[in-house]
């Protein structure tokens, strides 16, 4: 039951976290992989509800073992078809059921702002888990987790964000968080149909003071990266399937193309993938895209206990 005094926390944006908060999270996560078997039980009685009205693989998964590994349950919709969403359901009347149902939700919908809106109403914590092409932040926290343990931090960075920088809300919540540390500079790696929105160029990547230059070419930059993030071109965002076509294959990264990179390279990709990274790579040492989505689970295990208040001192209570 939710404290009145206290406001409750939710994820739906990377800036409702400080980056305090956000390392903390990261060091619970890194404890909880080292000792599965000290949380086995952090959550018996809990429920997570995961409300998907999206395809996934990952995300949803991995919620689901996150908290069945915590010892807790799952219940959940996969599809907008198999809920009510597809009487005409608001989202607003849905979180007010789910509250009734389960003790913490991640929501996932093809709607920019749905999980906002459900979590205005919520009596229990929402998770964004992807909305729209707007943000992903547990992707990032995800994202996160995978370079402090290859890269042992985050401070002076050079990272390549290669594909689909456009409709990549991966990309979009992942630069929201990176530009908060020291001498990050971002290659922005696209065709010119799918650079960075504006917005995000303006209100975060200037303000902040990082460096960054967008550029065509993955291998004129190569040499230089510390991280390769790949994104795959997203076709569901797309209003017209010749734009998508022509566009789909911009970026194929092979082995050829990292002859000139770092030997220590970390080759990233939020997946699915679907021609951008050739299987050849996959048994490269620099290709860490697999482990990352292993550190799904420990950092959306690690979420779920800050969240639900069960591991204390990771988020700062907030007062209404
Ligand atoms: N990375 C990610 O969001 O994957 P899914 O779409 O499979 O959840």
């Amino acid at each position: 039951m939710q404290n009145t005094e206290e406001k409750m926390r939710h994820l739906i944006d990377q800036a409702d976290f400080s980056t305090q908060e956000t390392e903390r999270l990261l060091n619970l996560a890194e404890d909880i992989s080292a000792n599965m078997q000290a949380y086995s039980k952090k959550c018996e009685g809990k429920i997570l509800a995961t409300l998907f009205y999206e395809p996934s693989t990952r995300t949803r998964l991995s919620f689901e073992s996150a908290m069945m590994r915590l010892g807790g349950g799952v219940i959940g919709v996969a599809s907008a078809d198999s809920s009510s969403a597809a009487k005409g359901e608001s989202v607003a009347d849905t979180i007010r059921m789910i509250s009734c149902y389960a003790d913490i939700a991640a929501m996932r919908h093809f709607k920019e702002g749905a999980p906002a809106v459900a979590a205005n109403i919520s009596s229990i914590p929402v998770i964004n888990a992807g909305d729209g092409g707007h943000q992903h932040p547990t992707q990032t926290l995800t994202d996160l987790l995978t370079i402090k343990k290859c890269k042992g931090g985050f401070d002076n960075l050079t990272i390549g964000l290669c594909g689909d920088l456009k409709f990549g809300r991966t990309v979009h919540s992942l630069i929201k968080s990176l530009v908060r540390y020291e001498g990050i500079k971002f290659y922005f790696i696209s065709p010119e149909e799918l650079k960075v929105p504006d917005y995000i160029i303006d209100e975060i990547v200037r303000t902040s003071g990082c460096e960054y230059k967008e550029v065509n070419d993955m291998e004129d930059v190569m040499p230089e990266l510390d991280i390769l993030y790949m994104t795959r071109v997203q076709k569901e965002r797309f209003f017209n399937e010749a734009d998508y076509v022509r566009l789909k294959d911009s970026y194929i990264l092979t082995l050829d193309k990292l002859k000139t990179a770092k030997e220590a390279l970390a080759i990233m990709h939020p997946l699915p993938r679907v021609n951008e990274i050739a299987v050849e790579i996959d048994g490269d040492s620099r290709a860490m895209y697999f482990k990352q989505a292993q550190n799904g689970v420990y950092i959306r295990m690690a979420l779920i206990l800050a969240l639900l208040g069960i591991e204390n001192g990771i988020l700062e209570e907030k007062h209404a």
